[in-house]
């Protein structure tokens, strides 16, 4: 890297300073056009049935109401599924699931529309929801079809095998909380053509939907995003109906029509992190080694199919974590109820997979009486020579290396010794010590995903403009991007300026997600600007008859052997010698492939890795919990921006502690949510930050050729908090001298707690 380079130093967010000081614009900070007017979503009050009938006589007549719209009159597509149909924009006749859009209100102030819309009288023939898993087994309900894996020939050693262990865990889902809720704002220009901007992290998506929803060509709808106020996966496909009734609303008035959802209603009726049951039965050693599994999970899609496919096989994919299993079969469910459809929540299923074989693993240890970690790391992928059970090759050296570190640097053994000594003397209050490993697989599984553009203008002053396909949702992308383009131009990152990410600049671009943002757009710019600087070179080699490879950039200046120039000097003299300043560059992910009908395959590229230590206390009485202590070992690769890729690990941890601590969905008998608001649910505050957080990154190159040879960082953070799950099984175990099983549920609420001691036979 050259001297000056900004890749890998702690850069500040492009907006930080925007973010504290309360300028950043989000949707609903837009300046609006006078005779701008605001949509408003009406419900259904019942979870499954049929519409019967709709009075809206009072909505109409409401103050201040304009239009109404209901399913008859969206003129085009009608079904803004992302993948399979199934997510109809307004009820038409069946009702999926209560709170359901119904109808849309449009008038010209936001409280006036959302009055309005709580004024229909309608009808309905109800039916009995299906609200649970089991419920929906038992009426064999799927979005989809199952999925399954298979390595080697699990029933057959499952059933010669002298001990084989059952159980099962059941997994919570999670809602989003992104601070910015769902918001489009839609503007329609001369033409008829449609300016949207939009809290999305698939900008184009929400072009396709809104185009064939309005009945418009997609060269007729601009999306626009400059960030979000979060995103965690909530706003990949979630954002899109309610652009595409904003830009309905539009289209009829000829008016900038806002939809923001309220939050209430933005709990109710967007998806969220699907519930999972997991079983398994496991031929196991009495040392410890697995042999044999046989797991199911069960994913709890909600109403339609959604992303749910790729997640539930993203679930599937991250069961083994970080295990060798030799025999294995995995079969993934994907459950239909009478709820929200689920969608994409950091890690894409991953997690739900993952803590479902940690869970199993905890269970093993406490059957076989070993320390979970002994156990674990019995279990580890070898250097080389094995396959996951979807057949993609792991070399398990650095992970190995990784828990080894870890396990000394947190001091695990004398931790593990003082924790038992502290329970044996302390019935009231349990300490709880668990390390675990996170393995996670970097890329879409759906192949035609992994490719960005970026689109870049140098202007005469020598100023550069970046636009490209990825969004920023907080995760510090055009920060990584801006960084990219200054060390490839040499130039400071002053000269730099990000654009908004615009369907008319980039086209046809992938959602961010799948934690690829910098990857992907990352080599998408680093391309678009090393063509730029081939064509300064050439203008140069040209100019003063000089060999190319003696020309550098670095610092805002061009040197040359025999001679400098200033960037802005050289860019002004390539205009003059109309040389084009302008470039695409594009990238896709090579040597990628999974073939779904065999289950086998590479859908990674690569892994991104972890290892967290937790240590909690639990008060056996009131089942309160909280980490003390958390060691994380992080592998970023060689991190392009060490202070943005530390920021991504601490909020992920504290996104999934907070997932398998207090965030608990609830949801009433008639299929209700009674957790719609940061009143019922309760996300993690700043005092549940573990109280000792170390987190240290692993900086060593990625062997796989990404860009500067850094890795993904956005999602697999998360699942590091899966060891303070863990911690609390070991602190409930302690009660039973760590030899019985702990039945656990996730999320490790209070309540679940004091159910899990008081099955233990603590309890009473
Ligand atoms: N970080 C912040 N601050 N806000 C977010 O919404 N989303 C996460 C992760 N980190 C998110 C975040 C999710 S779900 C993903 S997939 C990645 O960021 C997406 O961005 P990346 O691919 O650029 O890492
Ligand atoms: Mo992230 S769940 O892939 O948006």
């Amino acid at each position: 890297m050259k001297p000056n380079s900004p890749v890998g130093l702690s850069i500040e967010h492009e907006s930080g300073k925007l973010h504290v000081t309360g300028q950043a614009r989000y949707i609903d900070d837009i300046p609006l056009p006078q005779g701008s007017l605001y949509a408003a979503v009406g419900q259904t009050s019942i979870a499954r049935g049929e519409l019967i009938s709709i009075d809206l006589t009072s909505v109409r007549a409401a103050p201040g109401v304009v239009d109404l719209l209901t399913f008859a009159d969206l003129p085009a597509l009608k079904d803004v599924g992302p993948i399979f149909p199934g997510d109809p924009l307004l009820v038409d006749i069946q009702v999926l699931f209560h709170g359901q859009a119904l109808f849309v209100v449009i008038a010209k102030t936001e409280m006036q529309a959302r009055r309005a819309a709580l004024l229909a009288e309608v009808e309905y023939r109800e039916e009995e929801p299906i609200l649970t898993l089991a419920q929906a087994r038992s009426a064999q309900a799927r979005v989809r079809p199952s999925h399954e894996l298979l390595r080697g020939d699990p029933d057959a050693v499952l059933s010669t095998a002298q001990r084989v262990i059952t159980g099962s865990v059941r997994i919570g889902g999670q809602e989003h909380v992104y601070l910015e809720g769902q918001a489009s704002v839609v503007m329609p220009n001369e033409d008829g053509s449609l300016l949207v901007h939009c809290s999305t992290q698939h900008p184009s998506e929400v072009q396709k939907l809104v185009a064939e929803v309005c009945g418009l060509d997609f060269n007729q709808v601009c999306v626009e995003v400059r960030r979000m106020g979060g995103g965690f996966g909530g706003k990949e496909s979630q954002a899109a109906a309610w652009a595409c009734l904003a830009a309905v609303a539009a289209q009829r008035c000829g008016q900038t029509v806002k939809l923001r959802l309220p939050r209430a209603q933005d709990m109710m009726l967007t998806g969220k992190r699907h519930p999972f049951e997991a079983s398994y039965q496991v031929a196991v050693t009495d040392g410890g080694k697995i042999e044999a599994v046989n797991a199911v999970l069960d994913g709890d899609c909600g109403c339609s199919p959604d992303l749910s496919d790729a997640i539930v096989d993203r679930a599937m994919f991250h069961f083994d974590n970080a295990y060798d299993l030799p025999n294995a079969r995995i079969l993934g469910e994907r459950w239909r109820t009478d709820k929200v459809s689920n969608t994409a929540f950091r890690g894409f299923g991953g997690p739900q997979g993952m803590l479902a074989g940690e869970a199993m693993m905890q269970q093993l240890a406490r059957e076989l009486n070993l320390d979970p970690l002994d156990l674990r790391l019995r279990n580890l992928y070898p250097e080389s020579g094995s396959t996951t059970p979807y057949h993609q090759q792991v070399e398990g050296g650095q992970l190995q290396s990784m828990m080894a570190r870890l396990e000394q640097s947190a001091d695990y053994r004398n931790r593990r010794q003082a924790v038992t000594a502290h329970n044996s003397t302390n019935p009231r209050h349990l300490k709880g010590l668990a390390l675990t490993p996170v393995k996670f697989g970097i890329s879409f599984t759906g192949k035609h995903l992994n490719q960005a553009g970026v689109l870049l203008h140098i202007y005469t002053d020598g100023s550069v403009l970046v636009s490209q396909a990825g969004t920023e949702m907080g995760q510090g992308l055009y920060t990584k991007v801006s960084q990219i383009v200054a060390a490839v131009l040499g130039i400071s990152l002053d000269q730099v300026k990000m654009s908004s990410t615009r369907t008319d600049k980039v086209p046809n671009t992938s959602p961010t997600a799948a934690s690829s943002g910098a990857d992907l757009n990352g080599m998408a710019a680093r391309n678009a600007a090393l063509t730029l600087r081939e064509r300064l070179i050439d203008h140069l080699v040209q100019r003063h008859t000089i060999d190319a490879d003696s020309v550098h950039f670095n610092d805002g200046v061009v040197s040359w052997s025999g001679g400098e120039q200033s960037f802005a000097g050289l860019v002004q003299q390539a205009y003059m010698a109309r040389i084009s300043l302008s470039a695409t560059g594009f990238y896709k992910t090579p040597e990628i492939g999974y073939d779904r009908k065999q289950a086998k395959g590479q859908p990674f590229y690569y892994f991104a890795l972890g290892v967290s230590c937790s240590e909690v206390e639990v008060d056996r009485l009131t089942g309160m919990t909280q980490v003390t202590r958390a060691d994380i070992l992080h592998d970023a690769g060689m991190s392009l921006n060490p202070g943005i890729d530390l920021g991504q690990i601490e909020g992920g941890y504290v996104q999934g502690l907070g997932w398998l601590t207090t965030e608990e969905l609830c949801w009433a008998d008639d299929g209700r949510l009674l957790t719609n608001s940061p009143a019922t649910y309760k996300i993690p505050a700043v005092s549940d930050r573990p109280t000792d957080l170390r987190i240290e990154l692993l900086q060593e190159p990625n062997s796989a050729a990404t860009i500067y040879s850094s890795k993904a960082v956005g999602e697999p953070p998360l699942m590091l908090a899966i060891s303070a799950w863990c911690a609390i099984e070991d602190a409930i175990a302690s009660v039973a001298g760590y030899q019985r099983r702990v039945e656990l549920q996730a999320p490790a609420t209070p309540e679940a707690v004091v159910t899990a001691l008081t099955r233990l036979g603590s309890g009473e």
